[in-house]
């Protein structure tokens, strides 16, 4: 059994809460990836995509994956993005279990902005606001449906239920 489970889903889907409780749960490390970005980096994600451009945060990004990709017995919580790029799709699919947690834009929107601090840190990546999560939702739906081994509706789960549910599945 592969032992690795990735979290995929939009930013405020609840990976990095849900993340912790389940690698609690299994005796497993936690990885978050975009932490480990910026502490590789010494810098936030959104000083770096503000200095180096999207793109090169998406290279790093993949070579981050493919580094955790070698771990074993750990939950990682990737950055919602991670989804866009068909190597990392790859990498996640022949490597680990992936769950997509899954809220509506709504849902998403709210915790965002209740987060300022992890607000603060992320890039604008489309003129911000509801309607950013609507276009990237639009582009990244797909992707996440087509990878997920499990989808989980986290509109009104709490984070121990989710952990208690990926633990059923998996
Ligand atoms: C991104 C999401 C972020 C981070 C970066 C890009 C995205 O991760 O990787 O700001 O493209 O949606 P979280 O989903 O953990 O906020």
């Amino acid at each position: 059994m592969k032992d690795r489970i990735y979290l995929i889903g939009y930013r405020g889907s609840g990976k990095s809460t849900v993340g912790p409780l389940l690698a609690q749960h299994l005796n497993w490390r936690y990885v978050d990836a975009d932490t480990l970005f910026e502490q590789k980096h010494q810098t936030t994600i959104r000083e770096y995509f503000a200095a180096q451009g999207e793109p090169a945060f998406r290279d790093r990004e993949s070579e981050n994956l493919l580094e955790l990709s070698r771990e074993h017995k750990t939950v990682i919580s990737t950055g919602g993005g991670i989804v866009l790029r068909e190597e990392n799709r790859k990498i996640m699919k022949n490597t680990g279990f992936v769950v997509w947690l899954s809220a509506s834009p709504e849902t998403l929107f709210g915790r965002i902005h209740a987060d300022m601090t992890t607000a603060d840190r992320r890039p604008n990546l489309a003129g911000g606001g509801l309607s950013e999560i609507q276009q990237m939702l639009d582009i990244r739906t797909p992707l996440y449906t087509q990878l997920a081994d499990l989808q989980i509706s986290c509109d009104s789960l709490f984070p121990d239920r989710v952990a208690a549910a990926i633990l059923e599945a998996w």
